[in-house]
């Protein structure tokens, strides 16, 4: 449990992800969706918590936005219905009531609404972070089962693997072993989209393509064959809701890149690059063209 000291400042990474695969299998009675996805941590891609030590009982969030100017934070709640906040909710009753108060400073650069996993990361990190700054002595089991609570991907983000097959909604953790360092350009455009809007509009492909070809095609040498195995069965409906995800599209589609594909439940779209050089000329041409947030990333190994 808790020691009495002054817990000292710690600050934490939270990397966002992407999907490289994945496929909505069917409609649950709960509401959630059976999917199958492989989803890859970013490098170079992350927002950070701080925790700073505060009178007993005391929690609060700040947030700085620290992106490019594209990037909108206003639309993330410093309410309770924060991912930050309900994880250090869920951890508090862990920790002794004398426990430390502690300040969360949430420093953002990964956009919100866009299919990267940012507030899920967070929620990872400040679960993670929380237990180290409390003392406390959770399982990894229990650490995971609260992950699950806050949120389907949450999860991931506490696994040791960067790539991992997710199964059930999301929270089911079969660690993937590749060394991919796949160089990515990132763009999302200006208008986000909402996960339950997305999941609403789409048509579950229970005979769709497998996980399974696109794991096969990581461990041959020949990226291509990953490229041709990539799919995602939130793109379309997407791309009904939001004309910026097709447009984004329509432009990809113009440069010579390996592959590409929107992440998650977008609005952010990725194209996986022969280098990364050639992923920061395409993200000089996208900024041009005036798209609203482009980053230059790499799947971590
Ligand atoms: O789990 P999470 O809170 O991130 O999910 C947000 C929303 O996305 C859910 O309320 C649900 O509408 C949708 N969702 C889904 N099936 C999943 C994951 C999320 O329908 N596997």
């Amino acid at each position: 449990m808790l020691g009495s000291r002054q817990p000292a400042s710690l600050s934490r990474q939270a990397p966002a992800k992407v999907n490289l695969f994945l496929r909505v299998l069917a409609r649950r009675p709960d509401g959630f969706h059976e999917l199958e996805t492989v989803m890859a941590r970013l490098e170079r891609l992350q927002d950070t918590l701080l925790l700073e030590p505060l009178p007993p009982g005391q929690l609060e969030l700040r947030l700085v936005a620290a992106g490019p100017a594209g990037l909108a934070v206003g639309d993330i709640p410093l309410t309770d219905e924060n991912l930050v906040l309900k994880a250090a909710r869920l951890l508090q009753p862990l920790a002794s009531p004398a426990a430390a108060g502690v300040r969360i400073t949430l420093v953002k650069r990964v956009p919100s609404a866009a299919g990267l996993g940012g507030g899920s990361s967070d929620a990872a990190a400040a679960l993670a972070a929380l237990h180290d700054y409390w003392s406390l002595d959770a399982g990894q089991n229990q650490l995971r089962a609260l992950a699950a609570q806050l949120g389907s991907d949450v999860p991931f983000f506490l696994a040791d693997s960067a790539w991992v097959l997710c199964t059930g909604r999301g929270e089911v953790l079969t660690p993937v072993s590749t060394s991919r360092r796949l160089p990515l350009v990132l763009a999302r455009p200006a208008a986000g989209l909402s996960t339950p809007a997305v999941f609403r509009a789409c048509t579950p492909e229970p005979h769709g393509p497998a996980a399974e070809t696109f794991l096969k095609s990581l461990k041959t040498s020949n990226t291509s064959q990953s490229a041709q195995a990539l799919h995602n069965s939130l793109q379309t409906p997407a791309v009904r809701l939001n004309s910026q995800v097709a447009e984004l599209q329509r432009i990809l589609q113009r440069e010579n890149v390996v592959a590409h594909q929107m992440t998650g439940s977008g609005s952010a779209y990725f194209a996986i690059c022969y280098s990364v050089r050639q992923a920061c000329c395409i993200a000089a041409r996208l900024r041009q063209l005036g798209v609203s947030w482009v980053q230059v990333s790499c799947t971590s190994a």
